[in-house]
């Protein structure tokens, strides 16, 4: 059954304040290990047991639905480790699960992260079938040197060629591209950028390079022997792509992400808007909204340990706590303000139980790193967003 087709005709309101609810399901494998890379991924030689991942995903959408129960789901992101490394009819399997443990949203995006090897790519057309329709491809680079020193199994050829698959196969797609690469000049990002944007996609996420702990990055870093840009450089790299995605009308509605008008992901809006979401999977995320209050919730890990908990508990929760006002008022903090939209100080105030503080926001405002607008709303500033994690700090405090 195509559980999309048969959805039910229902669309919620969206605004900030009321997100809706999103389900998250982490497929936690890759074909390698990229060396830049700290997601919960894992290579396996041995062929997955996708019938056992279907049966614990199956288990985990009912216990969550028993937690937050008759949802109308807004969105459904298939992330990883490598999802398009999943059957299509495990991805189906999925959906239909969800639809009947909820109601599907009439206008529900439904998005899959995929990797551009021509591999994947021609499974693309199975995913539609099964009611993705939206694709998130994994890019990172335009030219094979860099693609090869980030440890992609793709060329640039394989990957233009994915994402011109992606483009007749779905009316929403996005790539990712990686900057602030070893080596990689102004010049080189502006041409590279510029080529990205030509390609007209109604979303991209450019994300600057990291070095995370317990990645081979970070101890060739560590040894002298990866050459970052320094802090000058990256931030023009950081300003170039600013200016020139807003030349191309794709200005960046979050810290990373850029789209056209109407074509932000859903999905994650719900996150940075301090939604409602469920996460199944190893290592998946949730924020429930139950009686008690706002849960945070998270499982285990590694793979087969989760699959193990799922098939003796019917869930893999390692974590269930419930959040403190203080802590919810943080969250909403730190995701809000990523957005260029900012947040509403009333419903910080909502709920933390306690109002912003006005002199520190003036501080902050005389500094130049946030404004307040004529709604009341407020931004971190162009200036303020690569001190966003302190500003936030400041703000909580
Ligand atoms: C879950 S990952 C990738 C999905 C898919 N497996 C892939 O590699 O294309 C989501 C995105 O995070 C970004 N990413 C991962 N590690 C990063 C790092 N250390 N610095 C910057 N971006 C990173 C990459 O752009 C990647 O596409
Ligand atoms: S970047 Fe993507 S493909 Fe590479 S290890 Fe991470 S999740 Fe896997």
């Amino acid at each position: 059954m195509n559980a999309i087709a048969n959805r039910a005709p229902v669309s919620p309101p969206i605004s900030s304040d009321d997100p809706g609810f999103a389900l998250y399901v982490h497929w936690p494998f890759c074909l390698a290990k990229c060396p830049y890379c700290d997601f919960n991924s894992h290579v396996r030689s041995a062929p997955i047991d996708e019938t056992r991942f279907i049966n614990a995903y199956r288990a985990e959408i009912r216990h969550r639905a028993q937690i937050a129960p008759g949802r109308v789901v807004r969105s459904i992101f298939f992330g990883g480790g490598t999802p398009s490394l999943m059957k299509p009819q495990t991805v189906q399997a999925v959906i239909d699960a969800v639809a009947e443990a909820w109601t599907i949203a009439d206008d529900a995006e439904v998005t899959l992260e995929a990797n551009p090897t021509s591999v994947e790519a021609g499974r693309f057309r199975g995913y539609r079938a099964a009611g993705v329709n939206r694709l998130s491809v994994g890019v990172q680079a335009l030219n094979d040197a860099d693609l090869r020193a980030l440890g992609r199994k793709h060329s640039a050829d394989e990957a233009l060629a994915a994402l011109d698959i992606a483009a007749t196969i779905f009316r929403r797609y996005s790539f990712d591209l990686i900057y602030a690469r070893p080596g990689q000049s102004l010049i080189a990002w502006r041409a590279e950028l510029g080529e990205a944007l030509k390609r007209g996609s109604e979303h991209l996420s450019l994300y600057q390079l990291t070095i995370e702990p317990d990645t081979i990055f970070e101890r060739l870093w560590r040894a002298g022997k990866l050459r970052l840009p320094d802090p000058d450089l990256a931030r023009s790299l950081f300003d170039a792509t600013q200016e020139i995605a807003e030349a191309y009308a794709m200005p960046a509605y979050e810290v990373s992400n850029h789209a056209r008008s109407g074509a932000e992901s859903r999905h994650n809006l719900v996150y940075w808007r301090y939604g409602e979401y469920a996460g199944v999977g190893p290592g998946a995320h949730g924020r429930l909204l139950t009686p008690t209050g706002r849960r945070a919730q998270s499982t285990e890990k590694h793979p087969e340990m989760w699959l193990t908990q799922v098939e003796a508990d019917g869930h893999g929760l390692i974590e269930n706590d419930l959040l403190s006002a203080e802590e919810q008022g943080d969250e909403f903090l730190l995701m809000g303000l990523r957005l260029r939209e900012g947040v509403d100080p009333k419903r910080f105030e909502a709920l933390s139980g306690r109002p912003l503080d006005k002199r520190q926001i003036k501080t902050l405002a005389l500094e130049g790193f946030v404004v307040e607008d004529e709604t009341g709303r407020l931004r971190v500033t162009p200036l303020g967003a690569p001190l966003l994690d302190s500003v936030v700090a400041d703000l909580a405090a």
